[in-house]
């Protein structure tokens, strides 16, 4: 009779847990340490293999180091998943992203598409953006688009490549999606539509050791998922990963996370963009040009716009944090970043405060300008206008929303929000000089004149020589010197 190989002891735990770390970037505390005594137990029940085997033919490689790696990462990490999980990642996909960078190969020539699902588990990630596409890019479906979906997980990937799914994993799809995207099986299972599959490829793939799809110079890959997978890697892993995937993505590509492992210090290199209900990561353009466009000053801190109303402080808060102090500490920190040319940081700050206070105007103010200042139009007509709704009032968001409109063009749109400015405030020098420069360009002659008139009367008042804020350094003097040389031709 074979002799029983000997038990585990605590002491292999450790060296176990090494050996993971460095093959998958796994790292369980010595809380979670006993987790992995099931899968070696396992082991030793079917192979009969001794701890010292168990770790030398890991370390070793090989099918059989692959094979006992699986169960150790099948014991650790959680295949957890479902299609659509976390809505604000796909509208932002839809809305945001997918638009801009379609935008942006269209203007290249370029009709292709990458997207990886990094850590993909059972696959209902990537089959979810296939269906994104197929739903509301039409136009494209003859572009060459790869879905690449890969882990390391072989028997995830295996289901995966099945694409049959039991209900629990469409908890939220709406059904009429369900009817359109899934064939009904025998039971409750429904299986995923050819059209769906044929734009995946699955692969296995481990993220920390094996080569990251390579970047031909043309190619490259436009958005990343690679959401709740890094919860269980350290920070120096996390880093590690981070740059691999800046550096196969195209300029201008994507990075989507899950939302507890975003942090501004975790994502160095690439640039926050704060989209309705979610941060993404982008690879900047290595040259972005060099000065906005628009006349986007910084408001200081005592010019911004205060919340229009404040709900009454309910009794209870007397013995715990202020809301509003909490909420003012998060702007005025952001404030303070932003002096620092800490964009990034401020973004991140200013979404986590977004998250929790509904009510303060300010936030989606500032989420709106810094926006506007990266030339992100429609992001930064998205907050302007969540600012507006909480403080219809708000001169400077209407001002820099008629901005935004000059540059998309919407002339008709601008001069509506110009005119509010103008309500709000008559002596609103700016307000008038931009409506001014809409009429002349619409060929409305007088009307243009009579607001040129304004604006002089206004500035040949005492004080108006000075700094006109919100005017990007432009003095009242030198818009003086504009408009009497309009008024004059
Ligand atoms: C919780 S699932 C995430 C699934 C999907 N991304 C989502 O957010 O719904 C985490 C997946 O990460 C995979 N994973 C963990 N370490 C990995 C590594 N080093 N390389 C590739 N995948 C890994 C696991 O196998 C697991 O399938």
């Amino acid at each position: 009779m074979p002799k029983p190989s000997p038990a585990f002891d605590r002491a292999d735990l450790p060296r176990l847990r090494d050996l993971l770390e460095v093959k998958t970037g796994l790292y369980i505390s010595d809380e979670k340490l006993p987790r992995l005594k099931e899968p070696l137990e396992q082991l030793r029940a079917i192979d009969g293999a001794a701890p010292e085997s168990i770790i030398a033919v890991i370390e070793g490689g090989g099918d059989d180091g692959e094979r006992y790696l699986q169960r150790l990462v099948a014991a650790v990490a959680t295949n957890e998943t479902y299609f659509f999980r976390t809505t604000a990642h796909f509208t932002a996909l839809k809305d945001y992203l997918l638009p801009e960078l379609i935008e942006r190969k269209k203007a290249l020539g370029a009709q292709t598409l990458t997207i990886w699902s990094a850590g993909c588990s059972t696959g209902e990630e990537p089959y979810s953006i296939a269906i994104l596409l197929l739903d509301h890019f039409p136009e494209i479906l003859s572009w060459r688009i790869n879905i690449l979906a890969t882990d390391v997980d072989l028997d995830a990937l295996e289901v995966a490549r099945e694409g049959i799914y039991r209900p629990w994993s469409f908890r939220g799809v709406a059904p009429e999606l369900i009817r359109k995207y899934w064939r009904p099986l025998d039971g409750d299972s429904r299986r995923v539509d050819e059209r769906v599959r044929g734009l995946i490829t699955f692969r296995e793939h481990n993220l920390n050791i094996d080569p990251y799809p390579s970047v031909d110079g043309v190619s490259g890959i436009d958005v990343i998922f690679c959401r709740n997978v890094t919860i269980y890697f350290r920070p120096p892993t996390i880093a590690r990963l981070l740059a691999r995937f800046h550096a196969c993505l195209v300029e201008g590509g994507f990075l989507i996370t899950g939302a507890a492992e975003y942090s501004r210090e975790a994502y160095g290199e690439f640039e926050a963009r704060v989209l309705p209900e979610t941060v993404v990561y982008e690879k900047a353009p290595a040259r972005r040009p060099a000065a906005s466009p628009l006349p986007l000053p910084l408001i200081l801190p005592q010019a911004l716009p205060r919340p229009a109303s404040r709900p009454a402080a309910p009794r209870i808060a007397k013995s715990r944090p202020d809301a509003t102090r909490v909420e003012d500490d998060a702007v005025a920190r952001a404030i303070d970043l932003i002096a620092r040319d800490e964009i990034d940081a401020a973004l991140v700050l200013l979404a986590t405060a977004a998250e929790k206070s509904a009510t303060d105007a300010r936030i989606p103010f500032l989420l709106g300008r810094l926006a506007a200042d990266r030339q992100h139009l429609p992001e930064a007509a998205y907050w302007l206008g969540r600012a507006l709704a909480l403080d219809p009032l708000n001169l400077w968001a209407h001002y820099f929303m008629a901005l935004l409109w000059i540059e998309e063009g919407r002339l008709a749109d601008a001069l509506t929000a110009l005119k509010k400015t103008t309500y709000i405030d008559p002596n609103f020098v700016l307000g008038h000089f931009y409506l001014g420069t809409i009429h002349k360009a619409e060929g409305r002659a007088d009307q243009a004149r009579k607001s040129f008139a304004v604006v002089k009367n206004l500035l040949a008042g005492p004080g108006a020589s000075e700094d006109l804020s919100g005017a990007d350094g432009i003095s009242g003097r030198q818009l003086l010197v504009l408009v009497e040389r309009e008024l004059a031709s």
